[in-house]
Order: structure tokens, then sequence, then C-alpha cells
């Protein structure tokens, strides 16, 4: 059975990777969808170091969508951007008639020591992944209050729970998600929508591959795929389980948005593989003085 048959729900960050999962998966239950994303043609962000999606992304999830018999409204809209978050979800209303959930999903990702970052690369992640995930609540809250129903996933991170040596910007914005949903699950919760987070643990999709998280998954310069693959082993407790499918995120967010979870509200859910069940584990240790070149 569809579980959510004549639903609609916006996808931010749709183009590719989690986002295309969410918005085929929601298809695939029965929904149609509101994508949006950004095109890195016409509008990246500069202190992101590998690419971000481009309008044939969107075009290939679209695709993805109609093939699946569902109708699906894309347009190119910056989560930096509420106005042009409020026409997508305009349309989206105007086509469909109805908004019942939102994955917030669009997020960026960057490296550096906190205290050699500068400025505009700290802002860039909080304004894309902390402040557009509230941009996108509130271009759908209205009408969700309006129709006394409706469902917020916000997509936060292992890194909403622990810290990320190497990403603190990340990992501020991603904690920074969890208050946003504890509150807004609070401020909704009367009018009949539910708000809540998953956190991912290691997921393989583009913002997982390039040399930056190569190394870092490595503990050192130099690091491959084949490293990723092998520390990603380590991540999860699942055994031979290493990355994640982004498809193993959105089975958690059509439950979330749909009935079945009609009675959660205000939490974080991990699809880590275990992660942060581990007791812990670092990827990079010192070496004893004694070893040191
Ligand atoms: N990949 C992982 O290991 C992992 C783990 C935990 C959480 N996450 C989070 O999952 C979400 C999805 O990331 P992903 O792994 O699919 O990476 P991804 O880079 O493939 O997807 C992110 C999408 O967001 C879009 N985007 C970026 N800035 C945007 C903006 N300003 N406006 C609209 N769209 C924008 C990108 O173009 C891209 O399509 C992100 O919030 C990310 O932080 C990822």
């Amino acid at each position: 059975m569809s579980r959510l048959q004549g639903k609609v729900v916006l996808v931010t960050g749709a183009a590719r990777g989690q986002g295309r999962a969410h918005a085929v998966a929601f298809a695939r239950e029965g929904a149609d969808v509101v994508a949006v994303d950004i095109d890195s043609d016409t509008g990246g962000i500069g202190s992101v170091p590998y690419p971000t999606a481009r309008a044939a992304d969107l075009a290939e999830t679209a695709a993805q969508v109609e093939a699946l018999d569902r109708r699906i409204v894309a347009r190119t809209a910056d989560v930096r951007d509420g106005a042009a978050l409020e026409a997508a979800v305009a349309e989206g209303l105007e086509t469909f008639g109805r908004l019942d959930a939102l994955v917030a999903n669009a997020g960026v990702f960057s490296q550096a020591p906190f205290w050699e970052m500068g400025e505009q690369q700290f802002r860039d992640v909080l304004e894309v992944n902390l402040l557009g995930v509230w941009r996108s609540m509130k271009a759908v809250a209205p009408h969700m209050i309006e129709q006394r129903r409706g469902s917020m996933v916000l997509i936060s991170s292992v890194n909403g729970v622990r810290g990320n040596a190497g990403a603190a910007h990340y990992a501020a914005s991603k904690h920074g998600v969890l208050g946003l949903m504890r509150s807004a699950a609070l401020e909704l919760g009367p009018h009949g929508v539910r708000v809540n987070a998953i956190c991912p643990g290691l997921v393989d999709t583009p913002m997982t591959n390039w040399p930056g998280v190569y190394d870092q998954m490595a503990g050192r310069p130099g690091g491959t795929r084949a490293d990723f693959e092998s520390s990603a082993l380590h991540y999860g407790v699942l055994g031979g389980q290493g990355a994640l499918a982004p498809e193993a995120v959105a089975d958690a967010a059509v439950w979330l948005a749909a009935d079945g979870a009609s009675g959660v509200t205000g939490q974080a859910i991990p699809v880590d593989a275990g992660h942060l069940a581990l007791p812990g584990y670092n990827p990079a240790p010192v070496q004893p003085a004694a070893d040191r070149p």
C-alpha cells in the first residue's frame, strides 16, 4: 500500500544525492513533489570545494519522479533566498493544491581548522545548512498551520550530536538544526504539525566523494576512494556496511512523513549504521613522541 498517496512534499537540494533519493522515495509512495536546488553554472557557493548540483541534475530527478507516474514542479531556488523558496512553494500549491511534507535536505560542507577559517567560509555553511532549513520551514509553515496537518523532516547529521575535527562550522550548523527542530516541534505541535530530524551517518554522495573527504577518512593527505571505502567500514557497527546508500535515509524520511509516525515529533533519529552507538574511533591518532620524526 502507498503510504503517501495523494500527498505533496517539498524537497530542498533535490537534484542529486540524498535529495534525489527523497524525491524518488516519496514519489514511489504516491506523493507529488516540489523540488528545488541551485544551479552551480549560474549560482554556486564560492567556499564549497566540490561542485554543487547543476540544472541537468535536477532535470534527472524530475525524470525519475515522472517515470513513477507522479507529478513534479522542479525549480532552481537557493535556500539562501527566502523569496525564491516562497515562490516555489506558491507554485507547488497552485499546481497541486496542497503541501503535506517538507524534507529540508539542502546542505554544503567544507573543511579547515576553525582558527584558519575565514568569515565567508563559516557563514556559507551556516547560511545553507541552518538558515536555509529555517527559511524552508518558514515557507511551508503558514500553509501547514492553516490545514492543521503536516510533517517537517530536517536533515541534520551525526555531526549534529558529535563534533567534526576540521569542520566545526558544519557541526555547529547541524547542532543548530536540532535546536531548531526541537523548538519548532513545540511551536507547531498545537497546530497538528510534526517536526523531526534525521541524523545520517556517512552517506555515499557527491558531498563525500572528493579528495578532502578522502584525506579526512584516510587520516593523511593523498587519500583515495579505496581509503574512503575501507575507513567507512570503521564508521558504523553493521558488519560489512560502509557508507550508507542515500535510499537508507530516504526510507526514514518517508516513515516520518507518513501516518505511521503520527505520534512522533521533536525527535532526532540517527540513520548511521550504529555510528553514534560506537564507543569512539580516532581516525588519525597522533603518534607517541618516540615515533615522531
Ligand atoms: N553525505 C553524508 O555523509 C552526509 C551525512 C550526514 C548529513 N548529510 C546531509 O545530508 C544532506 C544532503 O547531502 P548529500 O550527502 O546528498 O550531498 P550532495 O552534495 O549530493 O547534496 C546536497 C544538495 O544540496 C544542494 N544545495 C547546496 N546548497 C544549496 C542551496 N544554497 N540551495 C539549494 N540547494 C543547495 C546541492 O546542490 C546538492 O544537490 C545535507 O544536508 C548534508 O549536510 C550528509
